[in-house]
């Protein structure tokens, strides 16, 4: 028996980092995972290696920014599967650096993917929730949704704050219809973004961090299928911390 047997869960930013992570997890627990990106030739790949290794799973094309691809995957994943049970909001972006230095067009890009993108992925997502009698939702904010991350600069941090409350509107607008959404705070983990931020303020995350190391992506993963298990059932509109203890200090 598998944790996720029976779910059809669509995972967001899903071709590499934390989304692969998510999917090859939710697979080897029973789940059908629908990998949308627009890093088509790797989630192609990622998906082709899930099923060779036995898992279900498919590539779509997705810009989590574009209400037009939401309303396409929504419509493409209940056809071929009937329903939808789950949806992971993990695909971001960095950008922008400190705020002298911030131009609009990255602004706007950390917003489309990071807040839109999120907003988007459930508003599209609950209604097919309410169709198939409920539903889980788990958006991927960090830590830095928390509190900042020094010299990371406004808009990642905004982004994720957003998410969090976000996730906490959904949940107790929905809780009666056996809809679920938590969020979880990630610190550092080992992905290619981790390497974008630079290695200075990596570093210092890292060192700031009472458990003194990063975390694997799988490490993370792991929070992302508890909440989106039945064994999360009475969990709604909370936040994860999967940070070594970061938010703690
Ligand atoms: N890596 C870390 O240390 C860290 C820490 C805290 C939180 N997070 C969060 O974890 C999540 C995953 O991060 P990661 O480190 O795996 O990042 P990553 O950059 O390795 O992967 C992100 C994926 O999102 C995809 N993506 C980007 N824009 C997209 C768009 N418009 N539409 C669809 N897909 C898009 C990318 O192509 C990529 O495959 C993100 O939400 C990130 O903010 C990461």
């Amino acid at each position: 028996m598998g944790r996720l047997d029976q779910r059809v869960v669509i995972v967001t930013g899903g071709s590499r980092g934390l989304g692969e992570a998510i999917s090859r997890l939710f697979t080897q627990e029973g789940a059908q995972v629908v990998l949308c990106d627009v890093r088509d030739e790797l989630g192609k790949a990622v998906a082709a290696s899930i099923v060779e290794a036995g898992g279900r799973a498919s590539y779509r094309h997705m810009d989590v920014s574009k209400v037009a691809d939401w309303q396409a995957v929504v419509a493409e994943v209940e056809a071929s599967f009937g329903k939808i049970d789950g949806l992971v909001n993990n695909a971001a972006v960095l950008g922008g650096g400190p705020i002298l230095e911030h131009t609009m067009e990255a602004w706007e890009h950390v917003v489309a993917v990071n807040q839109t993108g999120t907003f988007l992925g459930m508003k599209h997502c609950i209604p097919a929730f309410q169709r198939n009698g409920g539903g889980a939702i788990v958006n991927i904010s960090s830590c830095a949704g928390i509190k900042p991350t020094p010299g990371a600069g406004p808009s990642y941090a905004a982004t994720k704050a957003a998410v969090r409350l976000m996730t906490k509107s959904i949940a107790i607008d929905f809780a009666k219809q056996n809809i679920r959404a938590n969020s979880v705070h990630p610190g550092r983990f080992q992905t290619d973004m981790s390497l974008e931020i630079g290695a200075s303020i990596s570093d210092a995350v890292t060192e700031a961090t009472p458990m003194g190391r990063a975390a694997s992506p799988r490490e993370v993963a792991y929070a992302a299928l508890w909440l989106l298990s039945d064994e999360a059932s009475f969990v709604t509109g909370a936040e994860l911390c999967v940070d070594g203890g970061l938010t703690a200090v």
